[in-house]
């Protein structure tokens, strides 16, 4: 059964560009209530285990350097069917082929740096969620 929370990440990239409050607008606008909110930079280290599954494949140093090279938004978010709404709403991992109208087709420009992250699963949404957020972070 679906869990009503997930994770994201607002990215570098949508940082850097100024999109911070527009995609926590687009975020609460479709629905989903803010548990935890953190205004960050990751170290290449922890950037390196948060993505540690990736670990093998081919673009993950260039996707580890990437999310340590500037401050990011990390957010723990409540709705119904949270994971697979929250990426319906962020749209395709490739901006280019992601629907018009999500947040990835709206701010990011390329598959490196598409603007945000989201859970893939109940499961690595209560992980990534721990990873960033301790207990007293989270309501
Ligand atoms: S997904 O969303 O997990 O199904 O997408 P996936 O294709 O498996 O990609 C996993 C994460 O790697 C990022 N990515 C890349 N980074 C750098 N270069 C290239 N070529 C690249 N391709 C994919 C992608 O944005 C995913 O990051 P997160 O933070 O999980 O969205």
């Amino acid at each position: 059964m679906a869990t009503n929370r997930t994770f994201t990440m607002i990215k570098p990239d949508a940082v850097a560009n100024g999109h911070i409050g527009a995609i926590l607008n687009d975020i609460t606008s479709a629905g989903f209530k803010i548990i935890a909110l953190k205004y960050t930079r990751l170290s290449e280290e922890l950037a390196g285990k948060f993505y540690e599954i990736h670990k093998e494949r081919p673009f993950y140093k260039d996707l580890v350097d990437f999310m340590s090279s500037g401050p990011i938004v990390a957010a723990i978010l409540e709705k119904d069917n949270a994971v697979e709404d929250f990426r319906k709403l962020i749209g395709a991992t490739d901006p280019t082929k992601a629907e018009p109208g999500t947040i990835r087709n709206k701010y990011a420009k390329s598959i490196d740096a598409n603007a945000v992250h989201g859970s893939d699963s109940d499961d690595n949404a209560l992980i990534e969620g721990n990873f960033f957020f301790n207990a007293s972070e989270r309501f």
